[in-house]
């Protein structure tokens, strides 16, 4: 496979732009649609997708747990929105903030992740969706949340500051280590329901070990016994083909700047219909779907009109969409080259890279895989570590020594510690065989 992006055509970047104004045609700044056709054989495509993201050269970066690289096309498409807001200001909160292009564009995400166009609301990312919920929920003191020991800060804190404010309560379970089967998760979660548990809070795919939860069954233990299911989404959208509303959960933030390479800064947050009266929004502008005919009749009548006709969900919390206009540009490139390539390809390509990494890395002596080997507990991030060996120089020697990125993720609070391999669809055999040689050379 080659070693080099291969440099995007111009035809490349105007037909996936035109694959954006197809999906959002409404908005000014789009450019005309045309069509593009993507390689037929498995090896071209590959070869196609690594020239996609803004990648350095001579890098071999598995680190798309962190951040995924932006599209070209999707910066692209962001920079041209950008240029056309500012050309024409008027146009921009008329026709671009209007309730039929605000639709159109909620709709077109709502189809993509499997959900009701009144369910979505967008956010800075997976971060401030977490924190919306945990702030926005009506809990009372001595109300408990459970989480686990792996959950990310962004999630965990999330649950913590409110704990603090609100002295609501945070339990976390541990997860059984090794963990060989789901059952176990769904036992640990169920021991650690009382009748003051308010919310089960997991993530989708643990971002230290890659464990695949079984999120499906867990909210449906939620559900059963009438808690709140709130799923962090941020290690699994973009990676894994599923559909939100098959997961029964009542929350799912997602990270949009991962593993699908919409560009940094954007989220998203799914609310089940059912919760959108009792959430309290994180910013008000206005009384947009929280205070509606109340006494303080202080906003401005346009933009209360405009506001009025956008979808639930965002109209009461989406107080920061006008500024994510440009972003969402790129973020329906980012869509259309996931729908183009197929959701089911990219996960079984994920998927394959995952498991050449275990094979391959378990020729090297010392190392424990601490990702679980169960069939469905594992996807596309690979996490180890090695007898004897300190793990954060290992890392660091990779990226200065052999320009190879992974991460270093730690709990100090539960002693875990590993080096974690994100691979995703732009990168290649050649990117985790390169990962072993900068290993065994360290270790020699
Ligand atoms: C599991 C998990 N949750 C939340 C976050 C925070 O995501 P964002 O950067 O979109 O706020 C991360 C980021 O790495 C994560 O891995």
């Amino acid at each position: 496979m080659t070693d080099r992006p291969m440099p995007l055509s111009r035809r490349d970047i105007l037909a996936t732009l035109g694959a954006a104004a197809g999906a959002a045609s409404l908005w000014p700044g789009a450019v005309p649609a045309a069509a593009v056709e993507l390689p037929l054989s498995s090896r071209e495509l590959w070869d196609w997708v690594r020239a996609q993201p803004v990648l350095q050269t001579g890098i071999t970066y598995l680190d798309t747990a962190s951040t995924g690289p932006a599209l070209r096309t999707a910066l692209v498409a962001e920079y041209r929105s950008r240029e056309a807001i500012n050309l024409n200001f008027g146009e921009y909160s008329r026709a671009w903030l209007s309730p039929a292009a605000v639709t159109q564009f909620v709709q077109r995400v709502a189809a993509f992740a499997g959900t009701e166009t009144d369910e979505m609301t967008f956010t800075t990312g997976a971060t401030e969706s977490l924190n919306l919920v945990a702030n926005g929920l009506p809990l009372e003191p001595g109300d408990e949340i459970v989480v686990t020991t792996h959950e990310h800060a962004a999630h965990l804190h999330a649950w913590l500051l409110q704990a603090r404010r609100r002295c609501i309560v945070v339990r976390q379970i541990a997860m059984p280590a090794p963990l060989g089967d789901p059952v176990q998760i769904l036992e640990a979660f169920t021991a650690a329901i009382t009748p003051r548990t308010r919310v089960l809070a997991m993530s989708h795919v643990q971002y230290s070990d890659g464990t695949v939860l079984p999120v499906r069954e867990l909210c449906e233990l939620a559900r059963s016994h009438g808690i709140v299911s709130v799923v962090d989404g941020a290690q699994a959208f973009g990676m894994l083909n599923f559909a939100i509303r098959d997961l029964g959960c009542d929350f799912y933030a997602a990270s949009l700047a991962k593993w699908l390479n919409g560009g940094l800064g954007l989220g998203l947050l799914y609310v089940r219909r059912e919760w959108l009266d009792q959430l309290w929004p994180l910013t008000a502008d206005g009384p947009a779907g929280w205070n509606e005919g109340g006494s303080f009749g202080l906003a401005d009548p346009a933009d209360a009109e405009l506001r009025s006709g956008w979808p639930a969900a965002l109209r009461k919390l989406g107080t920061n969409y006008r500024s994510f206009v440009p972003l969402f540009q790129g973020l329906s490139v980012a869509f259309d080259l996931q729908e183009r390539i197929g959701r089911a390809r990219i996960e079984a390509r994920i998927r394959e890279l995952a498991i050449y990494a275990q094979l391959k890395l378990q020729e090297i002596p010392g190392l424990s895989l601490v990702t679980p080997i169960h069939p469905s507990l594992w996807a596309g991030i690979v996490s180890f570590t090695i007898r004897g060996q300190a793990l954060k120089p290992l890392a660091s020697a990779l990226a200065e020594k052999e320009s190879t990125v992974i991460r270093h993720v730690a709990h100090s609070s539960i002693g875990f510690e590993a080096l974690r391999v994100a691979a995703h669809i732009y990168n290649s055999h050649d990117d985790i065989d390169r990962l072993l040689f900068g290993v065994k050379q360290h270790l020699a």
